[in-house]
């Protein structure tokens, strides 16, 4: 299930490294020269640029380690004040408050040093040439189905600002919403709570997955809305049954999009919508983010289409008046689609 709209291209999840912490991320605090340290500056010497890079890898790992507020070390302080993250504080240090307030972050102290330590174990499997599928805790995916669950309120919100008639179709009494790898159910819990007459189908191929669904949905009130089913969507046959779908590109391989794309479509109602993402642009070359998420997308058999890449397969899988909607997540494209 990684990378997806989840996934962040940097691990702040905020659209990019650190520059500041990068530039100072020396081998140790007194020999950190800006000038040979940030990857970007350090001139052609490959030897130089590959020690900034490994330098900037253990930079975020005490970042990380700093988080859900343990107290820093004399060296971890010191790696951290030397990176532009902390500052002296008695005979210690602390962090700045900036970098209090983004490992906080919204989904709690503990979800960023999670995110980057799967981050790093994945480029260490990567690195060593191994396929990596690691399972996550059931506590990882509970906290990251809550970010997508949240994300996906400010999504309709926006949709309805900027999609003619999506606000009418939230409207409907009754609408029935197809909840795509819907793992821990969050996104099909956060259109319930937006649509207060809606019912949802949650397909899923990890039982796992479902369970958790299950619990978390009971526990919000709404395990009598939701049906769950152990159903690759690729293998969808109803016709004519939702009002609108959630289809993560970012979750499901390539050959399941494909076969999937036609039965969805068929399964929606006359002029019902599909709705997708993508953290991919179209036009990435040279650019390190992009080439990182789109890397990652490709060891775990992820969709890597753009908005624009998106926006040309529905249109080619028979769909009608695709359009993509930016989001304030610079790096984020709402692609929406309608059924013949
Ligand atoms: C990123 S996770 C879901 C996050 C979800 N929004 C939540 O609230 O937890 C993606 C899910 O898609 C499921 N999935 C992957 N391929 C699938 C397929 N072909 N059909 C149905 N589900 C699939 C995975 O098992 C995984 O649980």
């Amino acid at each position: 299930m990684e990378p997806g709209p989840e996934i962040r291209g940097s691990a702040s999840g905020r659209g990019g490294w650190h520059t500041h912490a990068m530039a100072n991320a020396g081998s140790a605090p007194e020999a950190a020269d800006p000038a040979t340290a940030d990857p970007v500056t350090a001139g052609p010497d490959p030897a130089a640029r590959v020690d900034a890079w490994l330098n900037g890898a253990w930079t975020l790992a005490a970042l990380a380690a700093a988080a859900e507020g343990r107290p820093l070390s004399r060296e971890h302080g010191r790696l951290l004040f030397a990176a532009g993250c902390a500052e002296p504080d008695g005979d210690g240090w602390r962090l700045l408050p900036a970098y209090r307030t983004l490992l906080t972050g919204p989904s709690g102290p503990s979800a960023f040093p999670r995110r980057v330590a799967r981050q790093l174990h994945q480029a260490a499997d990567a690195a060593a040439g191994r396929d990596g599928h690691e399972e996550e805790s059931d506590a990882a995916l509970l906290a990251e189905g809550a970010a997508s669950g949240e994300r996906m309120g400010a999504f309709l919100d926006l949709l309805v600002e900027r999609v003619p008639g999506f606000g009418d179709l939230l409207e409907e009494s009754g609408l029935r919403f197809l909840d795509v790898g819907t793992g821990v159910g969050a996104i099909a819990a956060a259109v319930l709570d937006r649509v207060p007459g809606a019912s949802a189908v949650g397909l899923d191929v990890q039982s796992r997955a479902l369970r958790l669904a299950e619990r978390h949905l009971a526990e919000r009130g709404l395990g009598d809305r939701v049906e769950l089913r152990l159903q690759d969507v690729a293998d969808l046959s109803e016709r004519d049954a939702y009002d609108l779908a959630w289809f993560p590109l970012a979750a499901l391989a390539p050959d399941a999009v494909e076969r999937a794309l036609p039965r969805v479509r068929e399964a929606l109602r006359p002029g019902a919508r599909l709705l997708t993402a993508t953290v991919l642009r179209d036009d990435p070359a040279g650019d390190v983010r992009e080439a990182v998420v789109r890397w990652r997308m490709s060891r775990s058999r992820i969709t890597p289409w753009g908005p624009e890449e998106a926006a040309r397969n529905l249109a080619a899988a028979g769909y009608r008046d695709v359009r993509c909607v930016r989001t304030p997540e610079r790096t984020l494209t709402l692609v929406t689609a309608r059924a013949p």
